[in-house]
């Protein structure tokens, strides 16, 4: 359950270059609920006068995701986010306990040559996504909580990492039944590499894909 605490004061008009009696007005809602962190929604709507007439218009909510670094505070969601039985299909990587679980990421929070990042959509965390150096490949994955499915963050996540992450070119091993990952990768420019598919101790392939130089 959630509850409005406040009602931001963003409720500015802001006139927009496309036509004099044309304005743009935005709220911000803030809510708590029981996840750490505050939710922050967006609506924003528009407003064209023309004459004695009054348009108000595309109502939209606005999609916000931002990457960060990692704070203590987020492993134990990324923690709750890793237990989820259908994520750990999907991925087909099981979930750590507990004590293996922050024992991996205070490791390779520690390494330099590790590029990780909080996933933060509308003020809440909603995955992570990090690089690391494997060999001769940089690679790349991401994990968003079920609970944040199908809204575009793991593509918005992985546009912002990659326009952050200069490294070239970049890696990402993915099972060939996560189409959701699979799809991901490919509208952000990944090609997979066909020749370099390679079959896990579990039987299921896994798909090589790379963003080129
Ligand atoms: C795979 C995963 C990252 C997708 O995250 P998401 O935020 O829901 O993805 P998006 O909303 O950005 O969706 C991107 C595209 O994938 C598609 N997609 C996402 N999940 C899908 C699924 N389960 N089946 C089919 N398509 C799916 C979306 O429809 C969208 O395609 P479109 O733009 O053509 O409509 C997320 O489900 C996840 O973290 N799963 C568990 C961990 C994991 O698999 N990590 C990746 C390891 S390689």
């Amino acid at each position: 359950m959630q509850f409005v605490t406040a009602l931001d004061s963003n409720f500015f008009p802001q006139r927009n270059n496309f036509h004099k009696n044309y304005m743009s007005y935005e709220i911000t809602l803030w809510h708590h609920d029981h996840r750490p962190g505050n939710r922050v929604q967006r609506f924003c709507f528009d407003v064209l006068t023309v004459g004695a007439f009054t348009f108000h218009f595309s109502m939209s909510h606005s999609l916000r995701v931002v990457l960060r670094e990692v704070v203590d505070a987020d492993l134990p969601i990324f923690f709750a986010h890793q237990c989820d039985a259908e994520s750990t299909r999907m991925a087909a990587f099981p979930a750590r306990d507990h004590d293996a679980f922050f024992a991996h990421w205070a490791k390779i929070r520690r390494d330099p040559a590790n590029i990780i990042k909080t996933i933060v959509f509308e003020g809440e965390v909603a995955g992570n996504i990090g690089s690391w150096p494997a060999g001769d490949k940089r690679l790349l994955a991401y994990w968003i909580g079920r609970e944040f499915w199908g809204r575009g963050i793991a593509t918005a996540a992985l546009a912002a990492f990659i326009l952050e992450v200069k490294h070239r070119p970049l890696h990402a091993f993915v099972v060939k039944h996560n189409i959701g990952s699979i799809r991901v990768l490919q509208k952000s420019g990944f090609i997979q590499q066909d020749s370099a598919s390679t079959k896990g101790e579990d039987g299921l392939e896994d798909l090589l894909f790379a963003l080129p130089q």
